[in-house]
């Protein structure tokens, strides 16, 4: 069967692109109304914990008019196991394949979070556990933040960014910045925000310590989006010089390739020596008037300054309220009922 799942966004056009922030957009501005998706049910397998994903997909297929439920595996429900060709004598009472076969009887879409296992490169950029419930689904499987991407958390930023500069990135600079963390943190969100802002048009900065870079083939997809536009990727190991004069700063930790290879050098180095890589009020300061991002969770005093969270600049509460908007664009897209409820919308039925 042929299922049009939602992975990441380096799967759909600029088109649905565009029409996706829009409606974004649109469910910001008029954050109430309601739409007819009454006949329709979402159903998410949350492997990982989460407070906004898990609540922006539920309220928004509330406001929609749809239902939805939550299984969290291995809590209230059974442990699941997703490889082919093991004997399950272990913790998981049951397969995706019956776990995911029969869940799509029973909905129209599956939201799945499945993070990365930091333990096998190639599993993790392979997408193989996401890769397995879609395979096993009858219906659409939208990623609710994968081993390398989190494309929920891309529409929500991107759609945040057009509202704060009132359209694209048009040569803005965009800097990706590393931060310290007490743990190896997975990839899938500088992955995501790297290829939205290369897409959105922004001159992008990874200001990143040397050992610290991104997965190089997502590197090398955000470098050709972003020459489709005329704009650059560049790197830099120097956070200061990268803040100077940047329009917006994306913080956010990662383990990187390294993590995988040898975690322990990886650990060292992020509390230690880079210990010093973290937002300040001195370093958003610098900026061109920038705006501060993060995706949250965000841990105070580590990954950035309390005054910058609390200070003018900040939109990481604006990106968490997008996530809500943006839910129901993408739910809308997924169940083809954008169009629909714009007509509605603009006779007045809604
Ligand atoms: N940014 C994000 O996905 O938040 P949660 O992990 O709380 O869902």
């Amino acid at each position: 069967m042929t299922v049009n799942h939602l992975t990441s966004w380096r799967e759909v056009d600029d088109a649905s692109w565009e029409a996706l922030i829009a409606r974004s957009r649109l469910h910001h501005a008029e954050p109430r109304w309601r739409t007819t998706a009454a006949d329709r049910a979402l159903g998410m397998l949350f492997f990982n914990p989460s407070l906004r994903t898990r609540t922006s997909m539920e309220i928004a297929a509330a406001q929609l008019g749809a239902t939805s439920t939550v299984l969290t595996p291995g809590a209230g429900t059974w442990n699941l196991e997703w490889r082919d060709d093991v004997v399950m004598n272990g913790e998981a009472a049951e397969h995706v394949r019956e776990a995911v076969g029969v869940l799509s009887h029973y909905v129209d879409t599956l939201g799945v979070r499945v993070f990365a296992s930091m333990t096998d490169y190639q599993q993790d950029a392979e997408e193989r556990v996401l890769k397995a419930i879609q395979a096993a689904s009858r219906v659409p499987v939208v990623n609710l933040e994968s081993a390398f991407y989190h494309p929920c958390q891309a529409l929500a930023d991107a759609s945040a960014l057009r509202t704060v500069n009132e359209g694209p990135g048009g040569g803005r600079r965009f800097v990706l910045a590393w931060a310290t963390h007490p743990k190896a943190l997975p990839m899938a969100v500088p992955h995501s925000a790297l290829l939205m802002a290369a897409r959105e048009g922004y001159d992008v900065v990874v200001a990143r310590p040397p050992e610290h870079g991104l997965d190089p083939g997502v590197m090398d997809a955000a470098r050709n989006l972003a020459a489709a536009r005329g704009r650059s990727v560049t790197e830099t190991d120097d956070l200061d010089a990268a803040c100077e004069g940047a329009h917006v700063v994306y913080a956010k930790s990662w383990g990187g390739p390294l993590a995988y290879h040898d975690p322990a050098h990886e650990a060292a180095l992020r509390t230690g020596e880079h210990s010093d890589w973290r937002i300040t009020e001195e370093r958003m300061r610098a900026t061109d008037g920038g705006v501060f991002m993060h995706c949250l969770p965000v841990r105070r005093g580590v990954v950035v300054d309390g005054a910058v969270l609390d200070g003018p600049q900040a939109i990481h509460q604006l990106q968490g309220a997008y996530r809500l908007f943006s839910a129901k664009a993408i739910l809308e897209w997924v169940w083809g009922i954008a169009e629909d409820n714009e007509e509605k919308r603009e006779s007045g039925h809604l």
